[in-house]
């Protein structure tokens, strides 16, 4: 285990420590692969597919990007979803996000894919699937770079839909590392999924839920005790309810904190006043990830530069258990992970260590 050292003034640059964090070995744990779609590789995709686009250019659907809450994102993450047609697209649209992730020194990432948001378009598994995996095999063998897949089902459809979703998945089951929940946080609750967990539970998968993004921190906790779940996505809500802090501490529930996210969807106001700090001074096991970066104005690396520079409170502990904590917490085999550790603790050789 981590952990901290409090307070944790660094004594090093400022600059300097943006180097180390940028060049680390990092694991990338909450990425929605649907939300790595650039604007430009969505008019491209449109023009190859003969898709119409109710916005003129790049620029103009950049600035469509002004987001009030989850919901009015999600409307328009989906409408971008209609240009993915062809297994190609889908190739096109995970080779690119791999070739950036490895350009921020990413080593393992588990991206979330949404399949119901394919085939509710009659796009089937048959279609994704091979572009996805293509596109995986050629990050592991071009860049390094380790791959785990997450179903994701969509929490706004009703569970019977989840469960169809993940029997159409079977053939594709030696891919597919764990079962995710995300979309619309309010009024859908983790304990609506229940027996879809469980079937996931019964086939070995590993469980993530989003919880505590905008839902109350009862939601996290349900995620927990009802779905089992291993990891929370987001639960930066989980603040407000000081006995749930002390059970994510004890417990070392990872936390995949998405700060970019969170600004955009005005889920807090501003960097400067994310809570990131206090949940990892709580003894949280906190990791930072990009969510849906072509959203939301940066990838991992980004949404770590930003949050350091905007806190002064975050220093080189701070990063170290950060960053470490990504490592520790994917689902990956222990022997890479033993690997990736060994390569962290190099790079962070002599800078500051946790006590
Ligand atoms: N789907 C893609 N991004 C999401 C987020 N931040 N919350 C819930 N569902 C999502
Ligand atoms: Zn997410």
């Amino acid at each position: 285990m981590t952990q901290v050292i409090a307070p944790a003034q660094a004594a090093m640059p400022h600059a300097l420590l943006l180097d180390l964090l940028e060049r680390s070995p990092k694991a990338e744990l909450h990425v929605h692969i649907e939300g790595t779609l650039e604007p430009e590789l969505i008019f491209l995709l449109a023009q190859r597919n003969g898709v119409a686009l109710p916005y003129l250019d790049v620029e103009a659907l950049r600035r469509a990007y002004a987001f009030t809450d989850l919901q009015s994102f999600l409307d328009l993450y989906y409408a971008g979803c209609a240009v993915l047609r062809t297994e190609q697209d889908f190739f096109d649209l995970a080779w690119a996000y791999f070739q950036r992730a490895a350009r921020d020194h990413v080593v393992r990432v588990e991206p979330f894919f949404d399949p119901q948001s394919h085939t509710a378009r009659g796009i089937g598994f048959e279609v994704f699937m091979p572009g996805l995996l293509q596109a995986a095999q050629r990050a592991q063998d071009e860049l390094g770079l380790s791959v785990g897949w997450i179903l994701s089902v969509l929490r706004h459809l009703p569970e019977d839909d989840a469960l169809q979703t993940l029997d159409a998945a079977m053939p594709w089951m030696d891919h597919i590392i764990g079962l995710g929940l995300d979309s619309s946080e309010r009024s859908n609750p983790p304990e609506k999924f229940a027996r879809v967990f469980a079937r996931a539970a019964q086939l070995g998968l590993h469980r993530v839920a989003h919880a505590g993004e905008e839902g109350p921190p009862d939601y996290v906790r349900n995620a927990l005790d009802v779905l089992g779940v291993e990891r929370i996505d987001h639960g930066v809500r989980a603040a407000e309810d000081p006995q749930l802090m002390q059970r994510l501490a004890r417990e070392q529930v990872p936390l995949t904190v998405c700060p970019l996210s969170n600004v955009r969807l005005c889920v807090v106001p501003d960097l400067a006043r994310h809570n990131l700090p206090q949940l990892l001074a709580a003894g949280l096991k906190v990791t930072v990830n990009a969510d849906d970066p072509a959203y939301f104005g940066g990838y991992v690396n980004d949404n770590l530069t930003q949050l350091f520079a905007a806190q002064p409170a975050l220093g080189a502990s701070q990063a170290y258990a950060l960053l470490r904590n990504s490592l520790e917490a994917s689902f990956a085999a222990d022997a890479d992970k033993s690997l990736w550790l060994a390569q962290f603790d190099a790079h962070w050789q002599g800078v500051e260590r946790p006590q």
